[in-house]
């Protein structure tokens, strides 16, 4: 068996819009029922945990502008005060916020996910991700960013800092005993006086350890500071490579990562970025990612802009019909996608033939009829050793049904997914097998 989380690449944003199921945009942009009842579905098909997403930027390295953010809806709400909404509405699914670790002080972060934790009954996951963009090191009062590797040292000690203000209340320091008068044992609880090089906290905290004490961390960076940092402390990994072989590479590469940090291979599930296609029949989804294939072809200015995101450089400046720009060593955004795009430019492909050549970053193509690809999506499992998928499709009513009602009952019916969930706290589902 197999585990299955839904990535939101947009967070609570906009999904759809412009699109042919895009639902009610006027009443449903800021909105949250179309995520609480995605939560519900995905419930129901068995899936382990739902990601948001998230960035504190209205993007304008493209041209240097907010014109194609604006006009394409690039906006994020901040998806944190969204977690208890899904939670109160379902009753096993793990629900992941993201947290920018630059930009968070370990004692709020480590308050509020343990508030969170409560207040989801054990089910609240925490994805640790680095920020990239300077834009949004300025909005946080810095002159720029820190650089990509400084990045992940810092956030390795913003961990150690998180987690040791979550072990200041020892298991038994809640006593609740109110014929002796005694809320807490005072002698079990402990400030954390961590002094980094980045970081200082006392503690202890203030609230009471929460049902998993430690919320589920998720982790996705895919350069070897990435990784290394999901060795340390995720719970599950997601990644982005490309290809069943690349897969196999990345789940044996953080094997070996999580032994050296004293941890066992099955302390960390790897879910691999994918986004089916489906229909009815082959030949309608054939036809299907072709329309995708023809709209993403007239986009390259969406494209363009996304690539900018990624590597932090301004691609309107470059010729696109000239070999694809070599940028190697001179990223500070997301370094592993770079990396895949500069290999997919080998043999001197141009800006446009990369740029439109490439679908958003998925591990293995997955097209067909619910059946097939559930079939195809056992296989890759079975030859890479991973230990799910990650849907990134984005959501709207339609995807979520093709996804919830087509393809897991499917995988259900092979045995792949869970029928059904054996535990109440996320932990303890994701590190059932
Ligand atoms: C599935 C997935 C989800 C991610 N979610 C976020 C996110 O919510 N916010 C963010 O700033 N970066 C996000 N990232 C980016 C990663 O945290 C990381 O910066 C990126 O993969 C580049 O990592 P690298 O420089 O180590 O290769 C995500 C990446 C992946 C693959």
């Amino acid at each position: 068996m197999f585990h299955m989380g839904w990535f939101l690449g947009y967070g609570f944003g906009v999904y759809g819009w412009g699109g042919q199921w895009s639902g009610n945009a006027s009443r449903d942009v800021a909105n949250p029922e179309l995520f609480i009842g995605m939560g519900q579905a995905l419930e129901n098909a068995g899936f382990d945990y739902m990601m948001l997403e998230d960035s504190s930027v209205l993007p304008d390295i493209y041209q240097g502008s907010f014109r194609h953010s604006a006009r394409t809806g690039v906006i994020r709400m901040d998806p944190i005060p969204m977690i208890p909404l899904i939670a109160r509405a379902t009753r096993h699914i793990g629900v992941i916020g993201t947290i920018a670790t630059p930009f968070y002080p370990p004692f709020l972060a480590a308050r509020l996910f343990t508030t969170l934790d409560h207040l989801t009954g054990g089910r609240v996951g925490i994805n640790l991700v680095t920020a990239s963009p300077h834009a949004a090191a300025q909005n946080y009062g810095h002159e720029e960013h820190f650089e990509h590797d400084e990045r992940y040292a810092m956030a390795d000690e913003w961990m150690q800092a998180v987690s040791a203000l979550w072990e200041t209340w020892e298991e038994d320091a809640l006593q609740l005993d109110e014929q002796a008068g005694v809320f807490a044992d005072h002698t079990k609880i402990h400030r954390a006086d961590f002094h980094g090089k980045y970081y200082k906290t006392r503690g202890p905290l203030n609230t009471v350890p929460g049902p998993q004490r430690r919320p589920v961390v998720c982790q996705a960076g895919g350069s070897p500071a990435g990784r290394e940092l999901a060795a340390a402390h995720a719970d599950t990994i997601v990644a982005a490579v490309v290809g069943v072989e690349a897969m196999k590479e990345f789940r044996d590469d953080m094997s070996r990562r999580l032994i050296a940090h004293g941890r066992k291979p099955q302390d960390a599930k790897v879910l691999f970025l994918v986004n089916p296609v489906l229909a009815d029949t082959e030949e309608d989804a054939r036809a299907k990612q072709e329309r995708a294939m023809t709209a993403r072809q007239n986009n390259l200015e969406g494209a363009l802009a996304g690539l900018s995101y990624l590597s932090g450089k301004d691609f309107s400046q470059f010729d696109p019909d000239a070999p694809f720009p070599d940028l190697t060593g001179k990223v500070n955004g997301h370094q592993s996608s770079m990396k895949d795009y500069q290999n997919a430019a080998a043999g001197g492909k141009t800006l446009r033939e990369v740029a439109l050549g490439r679908q958003v970053v998925e591990s293995i193509p997955l097209v067909g009829t619910p059946a097939s690809v559930a079939a195809q999506m056992g296989e890759a499992m079975e030859h890479a050793g991973g230990d799910g998928f990650l849907i990134g499709t984005p959501p709207t009513r339609k995807s979520i049904a093709e996804i919830a009602d087509g393809l897991a009952p499917e995988l259900r019916r092979r045995g792949l997914i869970r029928s059904g969930y054996s535990y109440d706290r996320f932990r303890d589902n994701l590190l059932e097998f």
